[in-house]
């Protein structure tokens, strides 16, 4: 690390997608972000994200005991009253975004949002944060960038699929980059507070 960082935060995630969006915004707040793959995510079945995250986050630091982070995402189709939702991952390895695209086939409603949560462990604190973006689900894919369902995904506010933008402009719609900026700006308050009234938190990276 040339740089100097105010910590290393460990991301508990295999995929380097999400870790090329999360690591420009960690970086702007003075974070250094290391994929976490050698740590078990253990994922519980629950409708709640947060709860998932939760569980996971509090279950990897039990393990690594260094300040942590764990994001857990989902698409959450309207028309479908919310599904995949929480199961996005079982479905996206199962009917893929093929699968979506047929089951709304008949469809006239697209509407569709994307939900984030992020959980980051930064001892003394535990910093919970939820980012949403809203869209459309496309007709066909498009667009060869990204991950998952981005290339059925058009945000509010762009004409293009997540598939079709850079890191840099998926992160100014994603749920992912709502959730990760707030959860910094919190940690970034939380330091400060901590800081100013005696409570002990080594920013140190060793
Ligand atoms: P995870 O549990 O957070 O890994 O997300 C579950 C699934 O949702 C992933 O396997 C992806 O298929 C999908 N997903 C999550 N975030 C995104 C995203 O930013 N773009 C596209 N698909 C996503």
């Amino acid at each position: 690390m040339s740089k100097k960082y105010k910590a290393t935060i460990y991301f508990l995630t295999n995929n380097t997608h999400k870790y090329e969006e999360v690591k420009p915004i960690a970086e702007k707040y003075g974070f250094h972000i290391k994929m976490c793959k050698d740590v078990e995510k253990v994922e519980i079945q629950s409708n709640d994200l947060l709860e998932i995250a939760k569980y996971a986050a509090l279950h990897a630091y039990t393990k690594i005991n260094k300040p942590l982070m764990v994001e857990d995402a989902g698409l959450f189709v309207h028309a479908l009253n919310g599904f995949p939702g929480p199961y996005s991952s079982y479905v996206f390895k199962t009917i893929g975004y093929e699968g979506i695209l047929k089951l709304l086939k008949n469809s006239s409603n697209r509407e569709a949002c994307f939900r984030s949560a992020v959980v980051l462990i930064y001892e003394p604190f535990i910093i919970t944060c939820l980012g949403e973006t809203t869209g459309t689900i496309t007709t066909t894919p498009r667009g060869n960038k990204g991950f998952g369902f981005d290339p059925i995904f058009v945000p509010s506010g762009s004409s293009k699929t997540f598939a079709e933008m850079s890191i840099n402009e998926k992160n100014m719609f994603s749920h992912r980059a709502k959730a990760v900026k707030s959860a910094f700006k919190k940690l970034e308050k939380m330091l400060e507070l901590g800081l100013k009234t005696g409570i002990s938190n080594s920013i140190d990276d060793k």
